[in-house]
């Protein structure tokens, strides 16, 4: 049967979303222009409005979440998800390498490397290339139905690209966060009140197990494939499992880039090696690397034992956590004047140093975990992260252990401490008054993702402030070597390297400026964020709470401390003294501002929208200083089109024109 001229241009659009999506989040090489994704994406979703009959399940736009659910169904795993024995050393390692050449009677293995993703395991069901249903592992035999859920997760695919599909295929792997979109998931929870999570693997399982598919949707989840439940059923059937999992990343599925083959137990360790000198810099967490006999009919031969398969094992990296004692709780002042607490600790070997304090972030939290002084704790410390009380070991608390008694005043200052009703952190009310907030608004400023002043520690930072030699940020421009050298373990060379450190810091980038300036809820991500938007810092001073809201990811919490921070005289005279100091960076054009949306653009009006009449519509764009012209042609930069909008409506979508209706159509004037 013909397809409707609407279907078929569903359809096509279909595809052309989720070939740019697996552009981006799968091949990490953009295709197309957020913009033009935009429009792609706004057509489609006004084909379906208009024709529910053609939405399907497959389609990108339901990617944003459905309605919630009031439970998770279960879902029997058709074969178990099993899991994985673990080898902490080399030894542990060589013995499995000689299991395997025993179970095969041969004198070497090959060997498909991956690295161990520490996040939570997904099965996802494809009927005819189609994801129809995802579930947790569970307890291997049946676990939660997540469907909706992994539905919104982008790098998943819909609909697998490629042909000779399965008519049945089941993907195993891992639902993760990258720690990127973990800090800013932090910075945003953090900017709206909301609980901070741990670490990206809490978030990704938090998110996952959202009843509102909506709440996921918005939390930036990914996936990576590291097998399939039946490889029998993928035909032609593969005969390595490093091919298997080419075969999946050519049908869309994103699969580790760190995937290697080695040989034998010696090259196990290499690959061993290596990612474990790269796990910093990969972008999500792991826990150490699995290895799997690559021939599959050899994994066959090899078989089960309980559990787990003899053919693969984990390799884990050394723990990153610790036992050791508290054996004091102090707190510490932040650049807003937040107070810490912190764990002073028995000196304790974790993560590769050894490490004397950890946080204990909030009052809340050592309520929470309930630390005292005298217990046993578990210490944590994931790579260059800082290190943090996990937990308590109740069994070892002894009967002089003491609680922590949060002070009335700041220890620094003097000045009080006050906590909000509705906030978790308290906070010092010295302001920069007190010595304390001023010197981590110092190292704030010169740290290196801000202006990245090298040499500028917190020792000389303790005495360039003690000494009342600096007071500002500004006042370090003003430093010279007699100053400097004159201060303790401050030899001429080093002044006079420092000097240089902060001459060099002069030229910046607007972001950077920005994130230094230490406005309370303003990450380097969000400092980006107004940079990128404002191009020019006068721009970003002078913007409102409205304007700021305009800024992605900016809410009003965020925009409230901008404007706080800007209408604070003592602010902006050290902005003005940093620029007066030489501080300086190429400033852009504004990425969208609100008068550039309209002002000059050409519209046509088509149809009847639902609340406005066409002259108030015109009105409005004029008002704008927009224009409105009668034809669509390639000229035409908007279609503002309602209900029985006829060939104006075609000719635009022909031509690639953006098309509006009225409730975008307000957006974009609001
Ligand atoms: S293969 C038959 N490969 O580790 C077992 N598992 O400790 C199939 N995991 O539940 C698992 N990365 O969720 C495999 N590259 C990887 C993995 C991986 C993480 C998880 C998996 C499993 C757990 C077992």
């Amino acid at each position: 049967m013909a397809e409707s001229p609407a279907a078929e241009r569903a359809a096509f659009l279909r595809g052309e979303i989720e070939r740019h999506n697996h552009a981006y989040y799968v091949l990490d090489a953009p295709s197309i222009p957020d913009a033009e994704y935009d429009r792609l994406f706004r057509e489609l979703q006004e084909i379906e409005a208009a024709h529910p009959d053609l939405q399907t399940p497959d389609s990108p736009t339901q990617r944003v979440g459905g309605s919630p659910l009031s439970a998770f169904g279960q879902v029997v795993h058709g074969v178990p998800m099993l899991s994985l024995n673990n080898a902490f050393s080399a030894e542990e390692l060589i013995a499995f390498d000689r299991r395997c050449r025993d179970g095969l009677g041969v004198a070497d293995v090959g060997y498909s490397c991956e690295p161990k993703y520490d996040g939570l395991a997904v099965s996802l069901r494809y009927e005819d290339g189609v994801f129809v249903q995802g579930a947790t592992r569970g307890d291997g035999f049946s676990g939660e139905d997540v469907t909706h859920n992994l539905r919104t997760v982008r790098n998943i695919p819909l609909r697998c690209l490629g042909k000779n599909l399965p008519p049945l295929l089941e993907v195993r792997g891992e639902v993760l966060m990258l720690r990127r979109d973990f800090e800013r998931l932090n910075e945003r929870q953090r900017a709206a009140g909301d609980k901070e999570f741990a670490n990206p693997r809490n978030a990704a399982a938090g998110s996952l197990r959202q009843l509102d598919p909506k709440i996921t949707a918005r939390r930036p989840l990914r996936f990576f494939a590291y097998g399939v439940a039946d490889a029998g059923a993928v035909a032609p059937a593969p005969t390595l499992h490093s091919r298997l999992m080419e075969q999946l990343a050519g049908w869309g599925f994103p699969v580790a880039a760190e995937r290697a083959v080695a040989q034998g137990a010696t090259g196990l360790l290499e690959y061993y090696e290596r990612i474990g000198a790269a796990r910093r810099a990969l972008p999500y967490d792991i826990d150490g690397v699995v290895y799997k006999v690559d021939r599959l009919a050899d994994q066959a031969k090899l078989g089960f034992v309980a559990r787990a398969p003899r053919f693969a094992i984990a390799h884990k990296f050394p723990a990153e956590e610790a036992l050791t004692t508290v054996e004091a709780i102090e707190v510490q002042v932040g650049r807003t004047g937040a107070i810490t607490p912190v764990a002073r600790l028995a000196p304790v070997f974790v993560g590769g140093v050894t490490v004397t304090n950890a946080t204990l972030h909030n009052e809340d939290e050592v309520r929470r975990k309930d630390v005292r002084v005298g217990d046993t704790v578990i210490v944590r410390r994931a790579g260059d992260v800082i290190p943090e009380v996990a937990a308590v070991v109740p069994e070892k608390r002894p009967d002089t252990a003491s609680e922590f008694i949060m002070p009335g005043h700041c220890p620094v200052c003097g000045a009080a401490i006050e906590k909000p009703e509705d906030e978790a952190i308290a906070r010092c009310t010295g302001g920069l008054f007190c010595p304390a907030q001023r010197k981590q608004a110092l190292l704030h400023f010169a740290s290196r993702r801000a202006m990245d002043i090298e040499g500028l520690g917190d020792k000389l930072v303790d005495q360039l402030v003690d000494n009342a030699i600096i007071k500002t940020p500004a006042d370090l421009y003003k430093l010279g070597i007699l100053k400097l050298a004159n201060l303790e373990r401050m030899a001429e060379k080093s002044a006079a390297n420092l000097l240089a450190a902060i001459d060099k810091s002069r030229k910046t980038t607007l972001a950077r400026f920005i994130f230094a300036l230490g406005i309370r809820n303003v990450g380097e991500a969000t400092a980006k964020d107004l940079a990128r938007h404002f191009g020019g810092l006068d721009a970003l001073m002078a913007a409102d709470v409205e304007r700021l809201q305009q800024v992605p990811d900016v809410g009003p919490v965020v925009a409230a401390s901008i404007v706080r921070f800007f209408a604070e005289p003592h602010n902006v005279e050290v902005v003005e003294q940093l620029r007066a100091a030489g501080v300086r960076w190429d400033e852009g054009a504004p990425s969208v501002s609100v008068s550039s949306l309209i002002a000059c653009k050409i519209f046509v009006l088509t149809g009847a929208l639902p609340t406005l009449t066409r002259e108030e519509a015109k009105a409005l764009i004029e008002a704008h200083g927009g224009k409105v012209v009668a034809s669509v042609s390639k000229k035409t930069d908007y279609v503002v089109a309602g209900a029985a909008a006829g060939s104006k409506l075609t000719k635009a979508q022909e031509l690639g024109v953006s098309i509006l209706d009225e409730t975008q159509f307000k957006e974009l004037l609001a």
